[in-house]
């Protein structure tokens, strides 16, 4: 075998490659591109992108995670920065374009870094330095707030629904969102933990967003399985019953032979009695709702309604389950089944007008609940869900770490400045990294004066000198342009929004810079009737 003058192949040729600078460079470019779409989105006066996404529906948003999520992003290094912002969604439910924006400035003080002849191994070195050093500033700056403290938690609410556009309904929505979480917060061994699914948000397009409702229950997609039911029934006993209420043909075993008309009207009669029992195991227990997860024959219906019971069939799984933590009741197989204890309990269970709308609400002890929104178009009660969704989300991490920092910039300068003294005790070229990281922080404050309209320098050179006079809740007003003391105006953040931001940018952003080769693998047509090759 002979290999000299012969090209080795090791790559596929469908197989692009970039290697070195180039990588490098190209990933940078990208990172910042991403930052810069979403940039002037930061703050509550920041503006909106409309969307137009691939299934063809407008969104209107304010939310960086949702325009990530919309945006197509091919190249990989822009797609790790997407999914930075998609992990910030995930942990903590806000911060994403901070976390965005932070990303972009950290790989763009890389690339001057490069340019430098700095290593990538010792960038990657001072900004992991760097990190713990912002994280202890963080920490430091941080208040404590209590699961009782209303007045806190809905300020931290607040600060997460401002700038979508719902600033009429704001104030409301705060305490709802409060008070949701609080009612499915569980302790144990002594801490608060709570899961984001207990808290289910539904909405309903039609009314003025005026219209939210916190609802100790649950609220279903449904109508009452006929007209004849009551509309209304209070003091619940809610049967949930996982089977059809119906004779179903499996469950004929023997097989009849009908020769006569007199025996079809007795097997007729035959099966009216059977599904005459079945509605009767279900008064006898006491119960006069019933949600059923499949269908619900009409003779069933008849007598349900007959008796004054409310019955729901074919309610989602999903929503069989949520009704169980809703109401304290148990999911049974069959009506026999059901007893005292697996019956859910609630205030009152009605259906809206004009609407196939069901709300079961008053529950004691609930442990879960929703949050029921009305706006007059689809795409503004889209928005609200995401604000009402942040608003939970911060809300659960709040109490959750019983943690707090005020928001406006105040502690992206306040690691601007801190890690930048601390710079200077390390030395050497990792200093240059150290600092470097601490310039990146810049990045936020100046956003945010850009994007609610003021000078940027400006703005920054005032916090800055606010900071250095050791006020550390120094921060910019997004309304009136002043640096103010943000602990007594009120904008407050979780810590956990900042500190999930600060490693998962840095980690991004260490990791993009020592990529020194990239393969891009082009997809290869698919082979009839299978999957495209590995590779
Ligand atoms: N009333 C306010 N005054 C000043 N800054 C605010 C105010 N409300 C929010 N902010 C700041 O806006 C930034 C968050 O903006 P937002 O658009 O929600 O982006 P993210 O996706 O990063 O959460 C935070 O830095 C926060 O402190
Ligand atoms: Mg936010």
């Amino acid at each position: 075998m002979q290999l000299t003058g012969q090209p080795v192949i090791i790559l596929k040729d469908n197989v692009e490659r970039n290697r070195g600078k180039e990588a490098q460079r190209s990933n940078i470019m990208a990172a910042k591109a991403i930052a810069a779409a979403v940039r002037t989105t930061l703050g509550p006066r920041g503006m909106d992108k409309m969307l137009l996404s691939s299934t063809g529906d407008v969104v209107i948003t304010n939310d960086g995670a949702t325009i990530l999520h919309e945006i197509s992003v091919q190249h990989p290094g822009g797609k790790m920065v997407v999914e930075v912002a998609e992990t910030q969604d995930d942990e903590v439910g806000d911060g994403t374009t901070t976390a965005c924006i932070l990303v972009g400035a950290l790989m763009e003080q890389a690339e001057r870094m490069l340019e430098r002849e700095i290593h990538p191994t010792v960038i990657a070195h001072g900004y992991r330095m760097a990190m713990e050093k912002a994280l202890e500033v963080v920490e430091g700056m941080s208040f404590e707030v209590k699961a009782g403290d209303r007045k806190i938690l809905c300020q931290i609410a607040d600060t997460a629904m401002t700038g979508k556009s719902i600033e009429s309904v704001k104030s409301k929505l705060d305490g709802i969102v409060v008070d949701a979480v609080k009612a499915v917060a569980q302790t144990v061994n002594g801490k608060i933990l709570v899961d984001e699914d207990d808290v289910m948000i539904k909405k309903h397009v039609g009314e003025t967003m005026d219209d939210a409702e916190l609802v100790h229950g649950i609220v279903l997609d449904k109508a009452r399985s006929s007209e004849e039911m009551p509309r209304k029934v209070e003091k619940c006993r809610v049967a949930l019953i996982a089977t059809p209420l119906e004779i179903t043909k499996t469950q004929v075993k023997s097989k009849i032979r009908i020769t006569s008309p007199d025996q079809l009207v007795a097997f007729d009669e035959q099966e009216k009695e059977a599904l005459r029992k079945m509605a009767e195991k279900i008064f006898d227990a006491g119960a006069n709702v019933v949600l059923c997860q499949k269908g619900i024959s009409d003779a069933v219906a008849y007598y349900l309604g007959k008796h004054g019971v409310f019955a729901v069939q074919d309610v989602p799984d999903a929503d069989m389950r949520k009704a169980a933590r809703a109401l304290n009741g148990q999911v049974v197989q069959k009506p026999g089944e059901l007893t005292k204890a697996a019956l859910g309990q609630a205030e009152l269970t009605e259906q809206l007008e004009g609407v196939d709308i069901i709300k079961i609400s008053g529950c004691k002890n609930p442990r879960a609940v929703t949050i029921l929104l009305r706006g007059s178009t689809q795409i503004l009660i889209d928005e609200l869900e995401r604000a009402v969704y942040d608003g939970v989300r911060v809300v659960m991490d709040a109490m959750e770490d019983g943690k707090y920092v005020v928001g406006g910039g105040a502690v992206e300068t306040e690691i601007l400045l801190r890690v930048r003294e601390y710079a200077g005790k390390v030395g050497g070229r990792t200093q240059i990294a150290i600092e470097a990281f601490a310039s990146a922080f810049e990045s936020i404050p100046v956003t945010l004066a850009e994007s609610s309209g003021f000078n940027p320098i400006d703005k920054l050179v005032e916090l800055k000198a606010a900071h250095s006079r050791r006020n550390k809740s120094m921060g910019l007003n997004v309304y009136t342009g002043k640096v103010v003391d943000m602990y007594k105006l009120g904008v407050y953040e979780p810590m956990r929004v900042k500190v999930q931001a600060i490693q998962s940018a840095t980690e991004a952003a260490s990791m993009l810079v020592r990529v020194d080769d990239m393969m891009i693998t082009q997809n290869p047509p698919t082979p009839p009737g299978g999957m495209p090759p590995m590779g």
